[in-house]
């Protein structure tokens, strides 16, 4: 039997930028931060979910292939092509921000520096590729709230997606410490991706612990303490 392969095109989305995709409402105007290849905003324009789009990257060369995907399709005419860190060298108006396949630290650092250019008026989505708590917690102390969180898992690789709003303070949202390093939203879905990527994190974690010499006292009741809140958490999920 022959099995015949189609070629992706260069613009197909993974699971992981389709599911963000899938997250954006209807707008004017998303910048798309660190957008590499400016395959998002090229499916939000193509899918007419977006209207135009900032792609920006840190690098040129990614916004040249950017650019390169964007007229194979016909969308140049509603792309702006930008070289900047974060938002810092965007002065246009826009309505949506996502940040996705960053690091959680450079992720908060974007969004510490484009705080005096954001406000109720925009959504902010991110995807960070180790943790969201810091994330959560920064979002928690600047006035956003999460609308919308998704858990994925793509190449064996588990990915949170959370979506923010800025609270309109008429129902203060509240956050526990659990909340927000497990999302508050994956949370209350008992989410089965959070419950699968906790259980497995809970074995290496009993492999450590179990690995640890007796005399190491600070690193047994730092992975301890790991374990039980994971278990706290698992016991939860399972009701
Ligand atoms: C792994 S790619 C992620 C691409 C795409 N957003 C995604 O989720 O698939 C990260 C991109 O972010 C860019 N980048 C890193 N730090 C940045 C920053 N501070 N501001 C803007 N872009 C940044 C890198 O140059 C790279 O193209």
């Amino acid at each position: 039997m022959i099995i015949v392969i189609k070629n992706r095109s260069s613009t197909h989305l993974g699971i992981r930028l389709k599911t963000i995709a899938d997250m954006v409402d209807e707008c004017e105007v998303l910048v798309d931060i660190g957008t590499d290849h400016g395959l998002l905003p090229i499916y939000l324009l193509e899918k007419k979910i977006i209207i135009k789009a900032i792609a920006t990257d840190i690098c040129i060369s990614p916004l040249e292939q950017a650019k390169k995907n964007a007229k194979k399709k016909s969308l140049l005419n509603k792309m702006d092509f930008i070289v900047s860190d974060g938002l810092n060298k965007i002065n246009k108006k826009f309505n949506y921000i996502v940040i996705a396949g960053l690091g959680t630290r450079t992720i908060v650092n974007i969004l510490k520096n484009a705080k005096i250019k954001l406000n109720k008026d925009h959504k902010i989505i991110v995807q960070s590729n180790n943790g969201c708590y810091l994330v959560r917690k920064w979002g928690y102390l600047n006035g956003l709230i999460i609308e919308d969180e998704k858990m994925i898992k793509e190449n064996k690789i588990y990915y949170e997606i959370i979506k923010f709003k800025f609270d309109d303070n008429k129902n203060k949202v509240l956050y526990s410490e659990n909340d927000l390093i497990f999302g508050p939203i994956l949370l209350k879905n008992k989410d089965l991706l959070l419950k699968e990527r906790i259980e497995k994190e809970q074995e290496k974690l009993l492999d450590i612990i179990k690995k640890i010499p007796k005399n190491k006292t600070l690193e047994t009741r730092n992975v301890t303490l790991k374990y039980d809140r994971n278990k706290e958490i698992l016991d939860y999920l399972n009701l």
